[in-house]
C-alpha cells in the first residue's frame, strides 16, 4: 500500500516538474525573439523611465541665476609679508582719511572722505563701483588725459579729484599697498575681461532734462537724514572719518570727479542708495535718480583746474558739463541732458568721419 502510494508521488512530482520545464521552455521561446528583434529598444525605453525619475523635479521659476564678480578671499593668501601688504591697502581704502586724511596719521593729503565711502565695501560690492575690472583692464587708454594710464596715475586721478587732494609717490608704500590690493581683487578676473558686476551698472537716459527742482525734493525725503540738510554728511565721533559723507561744499569731491557727471552719480545713487540698497532692489527710480544728480551736482563745491583734460573735445562724454564741445549744443544741456539728441549728433558725426 505505501509502496503504491510512494510510486504515485513520484510520478505527481514528475509531472509538475515536467510542467515546470515546459513553461520556461515557453517562455525562453518567446522571449528569444522578441530580446533578439526589439532588445535595444527595450532596454532604452527601460533607460529613459529609470532617467526620468532620477531627474529632479524643474520648477520653472527657478532659472539659472546671473553670476557676478566675486572679490577673492584674502585668507587664501600664503605669502605672509604678502597678505599683511594687501590688508594694509584693503585699510587704506576701506579708513582712507585715518591715514591720509586732514588728520591723518600718516600724511595729510586729502578731504576727510575714504576711498570706500564711492567704492563700496573696500571696493568689492556688486556695481558698488566696484575695482573688480581694474586689474584686468589697466592700463588703459582713457579719452579724459588722451593717454594711456597705469594703475598708479587712476588711483592719484580719485585723490587729486574724489578726495579733492594730492596724489601719492608712485613708491610709496601706500601707493603700493593700495596697487597691491586692487590686483589682489582682480586676480580671479582673466586679463583684458570686463566681470559682470563690475563698475557701476547701467541706466537709460531720460527723454528730458534731468531737473535740479524735483531732485530737492527727493534729496529732502529719501537723503537727508543721513547726509544732512547742508549737504556737508556727519562726522564720526573721532572726528578722522564721516559716518554719512559729504555730497557737496568745501569737503566733497571737485568738479573734476567722475562724480560731477550727473550719469555717474546717477548710476552710483540708483544702485547703492539710500545706504544698504543693492543692484536688485532699488528704491530709487531712474527719474528720481537723474533728478537727484542734477540737484546735488548743482550745488556748490571744489574746483579744480584741469586744462590738459579732453585734448580731443570730440571724446567729451555727452554728460561732460564743461565746454568747449565738438557739436552746438549748450554747456547747460551737456549738464542735465537731454542726452539722446547729443548722442544722436556725435553718431552722425562719427559716421560722416568714417566717410
Ligand atoms: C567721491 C567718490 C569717489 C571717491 C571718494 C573715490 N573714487 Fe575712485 N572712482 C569714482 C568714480 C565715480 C569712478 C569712475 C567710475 C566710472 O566711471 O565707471 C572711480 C574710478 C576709480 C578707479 C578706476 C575703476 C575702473 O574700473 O576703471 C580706481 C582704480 C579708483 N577709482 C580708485 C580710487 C581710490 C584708490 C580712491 C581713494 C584714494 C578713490 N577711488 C576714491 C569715485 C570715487
Ligand atoms: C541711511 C543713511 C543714508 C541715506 C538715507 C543716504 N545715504 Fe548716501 N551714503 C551713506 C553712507 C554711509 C555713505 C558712505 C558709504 C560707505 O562708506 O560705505 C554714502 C555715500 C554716498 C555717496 C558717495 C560718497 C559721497 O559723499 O559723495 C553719494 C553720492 C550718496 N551717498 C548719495 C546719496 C543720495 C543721493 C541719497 C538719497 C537718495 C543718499 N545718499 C541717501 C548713507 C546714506
Amino acid at each position: 500500500m505505501d509502496q503504491h502510494q510512494e510510486r504515485v508521488d513520484r510520478i505527481a512530482r514528475a509531472i509538475s516538474q515536467l510542467k515546470a520545464l515546459l513553461i520556461f521552455i515557453l517562455v525562453a521561446l518567446t522571449l528569444v525573439p522578441i530580446t533578439l528583434f526589439y532588445g535595444d529598444d527595450l532596454m532604452k525605453r527601460i533607460d529613459s523611465v529609470l532617467q526620468a525619475r532620477r531627474q529632479p523635479v524643474v520648477i520653472r521659476e527657478e532659472l539659472p541665476k546671473e553670476v557676478f564678480w566675486i572679490a577673492p578671499d584674502p585668507g587664501s593668501i600664503k605669502d605672509v609679508s604678502v597678505q599683511a601688504q594687501i590688508a594694509y591697502g584693503k585699510e587704506l581704502i576701506a579708513h582712507t582719511a585715518k591715514y591720509l586724511g586732514p588728520k591723518g596719521i600718516v600724511m595729510q593729503i586729502s578731504n576727510g572722505m575714504n576711498c570706500q565711502n564711492c567704492h563700496l565695501d573696500a571696493g568689492t560690492k556688486v556695481f558698488g563701483n566696484n575695482y573688480g575690472a581694474v586689474a584686468s583692464i589697466y592700463p588703459k587708454f582713457r579719452a579724459r588725459s588722451g593717454t594711456s594710464e597705469n594703475i598708479y596715475k587712476r588711483v592719484n586721478d580719485c585723490f587729486e579729484r574724489s578726495l579733492n587732494g594730492k596724489g601719492l609717490d608712485t613708491l610709496s608704500k601706500e601707493m603700493q599697498a593700495i596697487k597691491a590690493y586692487i590686483i589682489f581683487l582682480g586676480s580671479n578676473v582673466t586679463k583684458g575681461s570686463i566681470p559682470n558686476g563690475s563698475g557701476l551698472k547701467q541706466l537709460a537716459y531720460l527723454d528730458r532734462e534731468a531737473d535740479p527742482e524735483r531732485g530737492k525734493s527727493i534729496y529732502n525725503a529719501k537723503c537727508v537724514t543721513c547726509h544732512q540738510a547742508n549737504g556737508q554728511g556727519q562726522k564720526a565721533a573721532d572726528g578722522l572719518e564721516y559716518t554719512y559723507p559729504p555730497l557737496w561744499g568745501p569737503h566733497s569731491y571737485n568738479d573734476g570727479a567722475g562724480l560731477y557727471r550727473i550719469s555717474t552719480f546717477a548710476k552710483y545713487v540708483k544702485y547703492n542708495m539710500p545706504q544698504g540698497v543693492i543692484h536688485t532692489n532699488p528704491l530709487l527710480t531712474d527719474e528720481e535718480a537723474w533728478d537727484v544728480a542734477a540737484f546735488v551736482n548743482s550745488q556748490s563745491r571744489p574746483h579744480i583746474n584741469v586744462p590738459r583734460d579732453w585734448p580731443d573735445i570730440a571724446k567729451k562724454p555727452v554728460d561732460h558739463p564743461f565746454g568747449p564741445y565738438a557739436d552746438s549744443f549748450t554747456e547747460k544741456q551737456h549738464k542735465y541732458g537731454p542726452f539722446k539728441p547729443i548722442l544722436e549728433e556725435q553718431k552722425k558725426s562719427m559716421t560722416t568721419a568714417q566717410k
